[in-house]
Formats: C-alpha cells, sequence, structure tokens
C-alpha cells in the first residue's frame, strides 16, 4: 500500500526540516513554505495530512489538518477548531507528540472512508430491488412476486421498454431460494450473432478457431440461480429451438462438447414485444412460447400508474442526491403538473433519466418547470399561457418565443451558432435572449 502523503506548510526551513526528519520514516513528506505552494500541491496531488502553521481556505474537507503554532492558547484551539482542523501542535514540539497526532489524524480520515464506504454500499444494497410504486397494478405486481419467488417456475415478463422488467426479475430472484445463488442476464439481442450460441452453450477448448479454452455458457454460469433471458423476442429461430430443449430436458451441451451437461436453473425471460402476436405472425415458436410463459408477469407502463410519479420522482430525487452530494427537496407544484401530465414513453428510465439530470443540473433546492426537458414542460408550459388570457401580448410572444428557441437549442444539442442558423438570428441575440429568461445551457460552468 501507498504511504500516506504529509504536507508540511511553515516558512522557517529550519522547522520544514525537522518536520521531515520525524515523519520520513512513515510517511511521504512534501514541504512548502507558504499558503499558494500548498495550494499547488494539494490540487496537484493526493495529500492526506497537512501540517500548517498559517490559515489556508480552500483545503479540501477530505484532507485532515493539523494547526502547527508557536503560542499555546485558547484561542489558538479555538481557532483550530474553527478551521476544522483534526488538532494542533505548539511549537516546540516533542517528537512522539507529533507521530501521535499525524498517525491518529490519519486513522480517524481512514474511519470515515470507511464509513462513507459502507453507508453508500448499504444504501445501495437497499435500493437494490426496491420496486417503487402504491398503484393496486404495482401491489398486484409484489403479491405476484412474491408468490412466484417461492417457487422454480418459469417467468415470462411483459411490458415496454424501460417498465421496470429487470427490476421484477431481480426481485424474484432475490426473494426466493435462489438468493444466494447468481443471477445471470442475458440479452441475445447485443450479442454478435456469431458469439451468441458460444456465449449461452459455452463451448469446448478447440471447439473452433480461437477457442482456446474451454469456457462457460450463461446457462452453466446461473447453475443454482437465475438465468434472465432479456429481449427474448428477438431470439433466431435456431436458437429458439436450441433454448426450447434446454427447457425441455434441463442440459445444455457446449459447442463441440460431447457430453450434456445438467443445469438447475430457474429461467425468467423478458419482452417489450407482444410474444402472442409473434407467435400468431410466425415470428416465435408456439412451443417455446408456452415453455416461457408458464407465469406471465405483466408490467404495466407507467402512464397508466401516474399516481405513482411524485414517489418514483421522491425515490430518484433521494438516491440522486446521494449519488451526487445534492441537496434536491423536490419538484416545484409546477414541475410535478408537468412530471404528471407527461406521457412518459420512455417509461420509468425515462422518468429516471429526468430526475438525474434535474439533480446534477438545479442551482436551488426545487426544480423548476424550466429545468425540466422540453419535451416535459412544454405541454405544461402552454397551458399556463393559456391560462393566463390576460397575459399582456408582449409577455405573451416572449413566452412562446422561448418555447420555440428552447426547443431548437435542445435539437441541436445547444450549439448556439447551429440554432442562430435554424432560427436565421445571431448567436448573440440567442445569447442575450437566454440570460435574460435565466436559461443556462447543461453542462455549461456556473
Ligand atoms: N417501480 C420502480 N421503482 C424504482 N425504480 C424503478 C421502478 N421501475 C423501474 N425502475 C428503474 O428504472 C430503470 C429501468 O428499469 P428496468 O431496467 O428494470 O426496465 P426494463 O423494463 O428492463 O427496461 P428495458 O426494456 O429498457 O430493458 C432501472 O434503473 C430501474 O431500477
Ligand atoms: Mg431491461
Amino acid at each position: 500500500m501507498a504511504r500516506p502523503v504529509v504536507l508540511v506548510v511553515d516558512d522557517d526551513p529550519g522547522v520544514r526540516e525537522s518536520f521531515r526528519l520525524i515523519l520520513e520514516d512513515h510517511y511521504e513528506v512534501v514541504d512548502v513554505p507558504d499558503g499558494p505552494g500548498a495550494l499547488d500541491v494539494v490540487r496537484a496531488s493526493a495529500v492526506d495530512l497537512v501540517l500548517l502553521d498559517i490559515r489556508l481556505p480552500g483545503i479540501d474537507e477530505g484532507i485532515e489538518v493539523i494547526l502547527v503554532t508557536a503560542v499555546k492558547t485558547v484561542r489558538t484551539a479555538v481557532a483550530a477548531m474553527k478551521l476544522g482542523a483534526f488538532d494542533y501542535l505548539t511549537k516546540p514540539f516533542e517528537e512522539d507528540e507529533l507521530l501521535t497526532l499525524s498517525r491518529r489524524a490519519l486513522e480517524r480520515r481512514a474511519l470515515e472512508r470507511e464509513v462513507a464506504f459502507l453507508r453508500s454500499e448499504l444504501a445501495r444494497a437497499h435500493d437494490l430491488d426496491e420496486i417503487v410504486g402504491r398503484h393496486p397494478a404495482i401491489d398486484k405486481l409484489h403479491g405476484l412476486i412474491a408468490q412466484v419467488a417461492r417457487t422454480s417456475t418459469t417467468v415470462l415478463i411483459t411490458g415496454e421498454s424501460g417498465t421496470g422488467k429487470e427490476l421484477v426479475a431481480r426481485a424474484i430472484h432475490h426473494q426466493g431460494p435462489r438468493r444466494d445463488g447468481p443471477f445471470v442476464a442475458v440479452n441475445p439481442a447485443a450479442i454478435a450473432e456469431t458469439l451468441i450460441e458460444s456465449e449461452l452453450f459455452g463451448h469446448e477448448k478447440g471447439a473452433f478457431t480461437g477457442a482456446h479454452q474451454r469456457k462457460l455458457g450463461k446457462f452453466e454460469l446461473a447453475q443454482g440461480g437465475t438465468l434472465f433471458l432479456d429481449e427474448i423476442g428477438t431470439l433466431r429461430s435456431e436458437l429458439q429451438v436450441k433454448l426450447l430443449r434446454v427447457l425441455q430436458e434441463r442440459e445444455v451441451e457446449r459447442v463441440g462438447g460431447t457430453r450434456p451437461v445438467k443445469i438447475d436453473v430457474r429461467f425468467i425471460a423478458a419482452t417489450n414485444t407482444n410474444l402472442k402476436e409473434a407467435v400468431g405472425r410466425g415470428a416465435f415458436r408456439e412451443d417455446l412460447y408456452y415453455r416461457l410463459n408458464v407465469v406471465p408477469v405483466v408490467v404495466p407502463p407507467l402512464r397508466e400508474r401516474i399516481q405513482d410519479v411524485p414517489l418514483l420522482v421522491d425515490h430518484f430525487i433521494r438516491r440522486d442526491n446521494r449519488r451526487f452530494h445534492k441537496r434536491i427537496d423536490g419538484p416545484s407544484p409546477e414541475a410535478l403538473a408537468a412530471l404528471q401530465a407527461y406521457r412518459w414513453p420512455g417509461n420509468v428510465r425515462e422518468l429516471e433519466n429526468v430526475v438525474e439530470r434535474c439533480v446534477v443540473l438545479a442551482d436551488g433546492p426545487v426544480i423548476q418547470l424550466n429545468d425540466l426537458p422540453l419535451d416535459v414542460s412544454l405541454p405544461q408550459q402552454a397551458t399556463k399561457v393559456r391560462a393566463a388570457e390576460a397575459l399582456p401580448l408582449n409577455e405573451a410572444t416572449d413566452q412562446f418565443e422561448r418555447q420555440i428557441v428552447l426547443r431548437v437549442l435542445e435539437r441541436v444539442g445547444w450549439n448556439l451558432t447551429e440554432a442562430g442558423r435554424i432560427l436565421e438570428v445571431h448567436r448573440n441575440s440567442l445569447r442575450v435572449k437566454l440570460a435574460r429568461w435565466g436559461v443556462r445551457a447543461p453542462g455549461s460552468e456556473h
């Protein structure tokens, strides 16, 4: 492990030298005579502890500071506390005193890091498959998940993209007796055609050129656990036959293998297309469909449970606050109304992304209507204009102009020159308008 780095800041070369002599057996020691030099070092490298004889604003909170002073007074003690220093040391000091203090400061830092890490891990584990929502359909879903989790039957989850199909699959796995086994997800649509068979079934060494080693397929990797077959509707017909055989025989044969291998796996498949209809069109095997569809689970689109939007928004804000070290309270009533009026074609995933973007970009504690992407906020802004029938013409024009300009800007990725070309105005006048509306380009410096 790398040695902790201690930065010594003192204008007296003699003092710096004695610090170095005491500390360098245990730590990497860097010394500088003044504040600006110290800040350069802190910015450029990872410093663990600073021994400081002067006040230095701008030193990161994650670095421990020990204040070194010439006189021991109550004032220095108070000043050290105010600075957030770990402790202070008065000159002249004993060698042992310095070493003990340094060690304690670094230990505290290591502990704090560990606590922060464990907290985030705990939060993550807790979030893991929490399915948020109180809509009756979600209540029913919870009940169904609990029921099927106890069994090993095959489950087919149907739902539009972004509705939470994988979340449901994970919940089934984690609530059931296989929870300590692996949860293996595979999306055949995301794997190159030439690789897919060996990905699923594995291969023996030398099965084909490039097969230098035996490789286990997803079926075998899921032994004792759950295999999640995502976007099952995209499976090529030849693989449909093979999958059917696996479901019937409960064994797989590696590519180039000579003996079948028994598998003990619970299957959960998901699709965002109507598989039954695909069967009708002859695009999906009927026998496979029935094998998979033992217990059907349908995840409704978000627009059919719009009452859950506030809960989901709250859930994602809390999570993103933690992730991005922000303190967003929630959406304004107007913003919430827009979020509930929107149709969410990308479902919960789209909502999740919208909230994340708002949390990252928001200035204040409240997410405003203007912070939302235009697709979400525009209809609501239009309603506002309509509601304010007595709106003076110039204000109405201004609002309308704003909608048009923002929509174009979003389309061209906030490239002002390009937007100016489309709207036939100079980019500088766009800049002036944006400033007047208090709109900042996403990602731009504050
Ligand atoms: N009810 C919910 N509560 C909390 N988070 C949810 C909920 N539904 C979905 N999510 C979150 O939304 C995102 C999309 O969910 P998931 O990946 O399970 O959807 P999917 O149906 O598999 O989507 P796709 O079809 O795009 O693969 C995930 O980050 C998931 O955690
Ligand atoms: Mg998915």
